[in-house]
């Protein structure tokens, strides 16, 4: 399976494996400049606070305490200058926006799969409007978001099924939805949450970071995925990601 997609990427197996990986510690680095600004900026208001303290001493006392402080003040800008530029390279701004057709990306992502999901009698039907309008989006990472969750849909199904993409534009709530819907055995209701989290799995040779990384890729465009069960089995997953009136021109 993970050789026949990367083939069609025209990537080798081990290339692939790196994208992903890199995606990850990308985030993951993001995450942890998230985690240090905050105890950060608390140090920073601490410091003031015994300047201001400071300036109740004895000037013979204060001299050499403000000097300590200072240094310590200098030291902390520092690091958050360091955490500020780090968010700059690794935070959303890693996006690479541009007008993206969703149809098209959608298309592509089904014409990569359709080799491997014919040898398994798996069909995967399309079902979309015309019209959708094309959102701002880094259409790289939504395509790496739409691979994950359907590579699960036909590793989910095995053998002989269906996976049906259907794209709906809510007009109300200016949203895209991507709706992948599968045959197979759906996932327990008590498993929805924690089947987006980072190294969770089933499958004896799975990086349980699928999910996780489309959740983290849907978050980025300022959307979400929902995972759900269909009525007559098997799973839903719900890629929604907002538009702007002004990218809701048709076209
Ligand atoms: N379409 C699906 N049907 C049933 N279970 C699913 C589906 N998609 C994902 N899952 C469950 O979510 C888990 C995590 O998925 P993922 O993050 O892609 O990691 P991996 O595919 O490596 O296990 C899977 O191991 C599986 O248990
Ligand atoms: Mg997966």
């Amino acid at each position: 399976m993970e050789t026949i997609l990367a083939k069609a990427l025209g990537q080798e197996v081990g290339q692939m494996a790196t994208t992903e990986k890199q995606l990850l510690l990308s985030r993951l680095l993001a995450r942890l400049a998230h985690e240090i600004r905050n105890p950060l900026s608390s140090l920073d208001i601490h410091v003031q606070l015994l300047e201001e303290d400071l300036a109740q001493i004895p000037a013979s006392e204060r001299e050499k305490l403000t000097d300590r402080l200072s240094i310590i003040h200098g030291e902390l800008h520092r690091l958050e200058n360091i955490v500020k530029q780090f968010l700059r390279l690794a935070g959303p701004s890693a996006l690479d926006l541009e007008p993206v057709d969703i149809a098209k990306t959608v298309e592509h992502v089904c014409e990569l799969l359709r080799p491997e999901a014919a040898a398994r009698q798996i069909e995967i039907a399309v079902r979309m409007t015309g019209g959708l309008p094309k959102i701002r989006a880094d259409s790289v990472q939504l395509t790496q978001a739409l691979l994950n969750i359907l590579i699960n849909a036909l590793q989910a199904v095995e053998r002989q099924g269906r996976v049906t993409v259907q794209v709906d534009r809510s007009e109300a709530e200016r949203v895209l939805a991507i709706q992948v819907t599968d045959t197979g055995p759906g996932v327990p209701s008590e498993r929805l949450t924690t089947i987006f989290e980072p190294y969770f799995t089933t499958k004896s040779d799975g990086s349980g970071l699928g999910l996780w990384i489309a959740q983290q890729i849907a978050a980025a465009h300022g959307g979400e995925i929902q995972a759900g069960n269909a009525p007559g089995g098997g799973a839903v997953f719900r890629l929604r990601l907002p538009f702007r009136e002004s990218e809701s021109s048709r076209g």
